[in-house]
């Protein structure tokens, strides 16, 4: 019986191959909506770049102060064998392994500037990244440009709407769980995050609340009514988190001691002792995981319905234009029906 790790590993890979060929569900729900993912969500520099790093566990996005991220990030974790070197690639350069996660900064940026300029525009448009690593949990994670509420200089009046509207045709999506961020250092009645996962998930169901920035919170208040879900409830406990500082990141703190003085932080303050193996990054990405796992098993007879209707889909497509003999539409057709037999093969043992 294949592991729910395989059973991710597959998710992600039939995700890639969708991406690949464009969308084959046909009506209705594709292949590619029917299967979970996480999108970070919140206003600008409230520190989504700077979670999703951590729950990577390794450095490779462009963070700071303004609008940092202007196109979606859909990047995808596979868990590797122990011992294995790690690596990432790039949808747009396939034939490059990227082994320095500097340069994956680099090639986000640049690739950000090839569709946007360097302007402070925006484009829909996505980056798709794999980081294959031993040391990561298997998962689809998509970083998305912050929420606004003013255009700056440069920009487009209308920026404000376009990128709740870019935001939310993401966050809509009945198996988007969303990673709503919030900086501790602001009101919580005024998260952007908030405001917009509620309108999508009034239930609260595939909400997860994180709240960053608990360092910098003003001397004498504490973040307990919201880590405590008495500020606002969610199905899903309220997770806090401390990233590192700007100055931690001009300093070159890495990953390693800063989740070391993210845990010391928990497990030695006087608010929060109590809470503190509930709180911080590595738990948040374990948070993930399971959620990810309990979904995908809720969601196994609509997935094995929908991937033989492509596996049809995909069997005429293929009478039509003659069996593949070599590399062209046809083969890439192939390999997504192999790559959908083996997917329903999986499915299928899960459900016995
Ligand atoms: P994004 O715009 O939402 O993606 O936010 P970034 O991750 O780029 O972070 C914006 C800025 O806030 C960066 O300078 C981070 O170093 C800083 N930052 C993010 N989270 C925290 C935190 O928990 N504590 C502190 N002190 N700074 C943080
Ligand atoms: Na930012
Ligand atoms: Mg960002």
């Amino acid at each position: 019986m294949a592991t729910m790790e395989s059973l991710i590993g597959l998710v992600n890979r039939i995700q890639r191959a969708c991406t690949v060929l464009g969308d084959h569900g046909g009506e209705g729900m594709s292949l590619w909506e029917a299967l979970p993912s996480v999108a970070v969500v919140g206003g600008q520099s409230s520190g989504k770049s700077s979670v999703l790093e951590s729950v990577v566990g390794r450095d490779f996005l462009p963070r700071g102060s303004g609008i940092v991220t202007r196109r979606p990030l859909v990047l995808q974790l596979h868990k590797t064998d122990r011992g294995q070197s790690e690596y990432a690639e790039f949808l747009h350069a396939p034939k490059r392994k990227f082994a320095d996660f500097a340069s994956v900064r680099k090639e986000i940026s640049d690739e950000t500037d090839r569709i946007t300029g360097k302007s402070k525009q925006i484009s829909n448009i996505p980056i798709h990244l794999s980081i294959y690593s031993p040391n990561v949990v298997n998962l689809t994670l998509i970083d998305l440009p912050g929420l606004t509420k003013v255009a700056v200089e440069g920009q487009p009046e209308t920026i404000v709407e376009d990128i709740e509207n870019m935001v939310r045709s993401y966050v809509e999506k009945p198996n988007c769980i969303i990673l709503a961020i919030s900086p501790a250092n602001q009101d919580i009645a005024t998260s952007d995050a908030i405001k917009l996962a509620r309108e999508v998930d009034p239930s609260g169901d595939r909400t997860f609340g994180v709240l960053t920035k608990l360092d910098l919170m003003d001397k004498g208040t504490n973040a307990l009514e919201v880590l405590e879900g008495r500020s606002y409830r969610l199905q899903h406990p309220w997770v806090g988190i401390v990233n590192r500082s700007q100055a931690d990141i001009n300093k070159n703190v890495d990953m390693i001691s800063a989740r070391r003085k993210e845990i010391e932080y928990f497990e030695t303050s006087p608010e929060y002792g109590h809470l503190a193996s509930k709180m911080g990054s590595e738990y948040l990405a374990k948070l993930l995981s399971q959620h990810l796992e309990t979904v995908i098993r809720q969601r196994i007879p609509s997935i094995i319905a929908l991937i033989n209707k492509t596996i049809d889909e995909l069997n005429a497509e293929l009478d039509r234009i003659g069996r593949p003999i070599a590399v062209d539409s046809g083969a890439q057709l192939y390999t997504i029906l192999e790559l959908c037999r083996a997917f329903d093969r999986v499915f299928k043992e899960h459900l016995d």
